[in-house]
């Protein structure tokens, strides 16, 4: 349950991609808890209808759309068809993404092509193609991205070139969106307990995560629940005036580094 008072974004219409599931999800359920009508894409089909169940039991204007956010025309189609179905669009949230532990001299071209394709390109892709719907009334895009864009971490060099990229992307679209009322803004969570992310990054042995969890400044991983409070600030009349800005909510790691990590990682 949010720590907000109900109906902040009444009447809004919020897009997510990745809203299919994890902290994307998260997000789409908040923000419907919030009066939105929200649009998720992904490209599994079953896992976006799961997903809009949870969600119409909250709030019954939502809309999935199977697409691949690497495939610009489709993209656009799916932000046009949002806006057809609400009649207008508010907030865009960047969640989807692909990762997997690799080490760098392991790691295939296309293993690092497809993570800049899906992270940083495909946030691109979202962005540009939301900008004319967003702009009509002023609006806002949030993009989900990772401490990984300025942390050095090991097994991670793919995924933090794409991150690294949103964090730039994210400074010059509010630079040059400012003026039409598009704030632009980008959230870096740290471990969020019960995501895909975390099943593909932790250390899979209790010892190793309980390790990881304890040596984090706040002692633990942080929830859903939580990044889905701080995106809803984000993109709430509380942030007006916050742009190009990146809000880590990490519980500090960032604070402490990652290298220790190879350590802990069977690899
Ligand atoms: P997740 O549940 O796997 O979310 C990613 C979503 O993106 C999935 O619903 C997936 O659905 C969708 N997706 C993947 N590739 C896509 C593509 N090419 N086109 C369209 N949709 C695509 O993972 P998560 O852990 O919640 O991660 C969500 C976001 O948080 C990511 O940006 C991640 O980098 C960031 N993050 C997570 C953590 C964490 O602790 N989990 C920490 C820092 C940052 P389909 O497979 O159906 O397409
Ligand atoms: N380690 C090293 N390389 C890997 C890998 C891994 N665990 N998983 C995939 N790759 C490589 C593949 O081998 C391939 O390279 P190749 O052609 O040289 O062999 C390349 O990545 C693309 O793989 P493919 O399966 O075709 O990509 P895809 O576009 O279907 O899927 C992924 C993208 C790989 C990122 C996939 O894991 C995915 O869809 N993830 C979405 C969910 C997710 O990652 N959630 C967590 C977000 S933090």
């Amino acid at each position: 349950m949010s720590v907000f008072q109900p109906g902040l974004l009444k009447g809004q219409v919020a897009f997510v991609t990745g809203g299919g599931s994890g902290i994307g999800l998260g997000i789409a359920k908040r923000f419907a808890e919030q009066g939105a009508n929200v649009a998720i894409l992904g490209r599994s089909a079953e896992k976006l209808a799961a997903a809009a169940a949870e969600i119409g039991r909250i709030h019954d204007g939502v809309l999935t759309v199977a697409a691949d956010v690497r495939d610009y025309a489709a993209v656009e189609a799916a932000l046009s068809r949002a806006v057809e179905r609400f009649g207008r669009l508010d907030v865009l949230v960047n969640s989807a993404a692909g990762n997997f532990l690799a080490p760098a001299a392991g790691l295939s071209a296309n293993g690092f092509r497809a993570v800049i394709d899906i992270d940083l390109n495909g946030t691109f892709n979202a962005c540009r193609a939301a900008f004319s719907h967003l702009s009509v009334r002023g609006g806002s895009i949030l993009s989900i991205t990772a401490t990984q864009a300025w942390v050095p971490t090991p097994l991670q060099c793919h995924a933090g070139a794409a991150k690294a990229g949103i964090a730039k992307l994210t400074q010059d679209l509010a630079l040059e969106w400012g003026r039409s009322k598009v704030r632009v803004n980008a959230l870096a969570p740290g471990p969020i307990a019960g995501t895909e992310g975390m099943r593909r990054l932790a250390p899979t042995d209790d010892t190793s995560r309980d390790q990881f969890a304890s040596a984090l400044p706040l002692g633990r991983w942080g929830t859903i629940d939580e990044i889905a409070d701080a995106a809803l600030f984000l993109v709430s009349p509380a942030a007006a005036f916050i742009t190009g800005t990146t809000l880590v909510v990490d519980g500090g790691q960032a604070l402490i580094g990652s290298a220790r990590m190879l350590d802990l990682m069977q690899f």
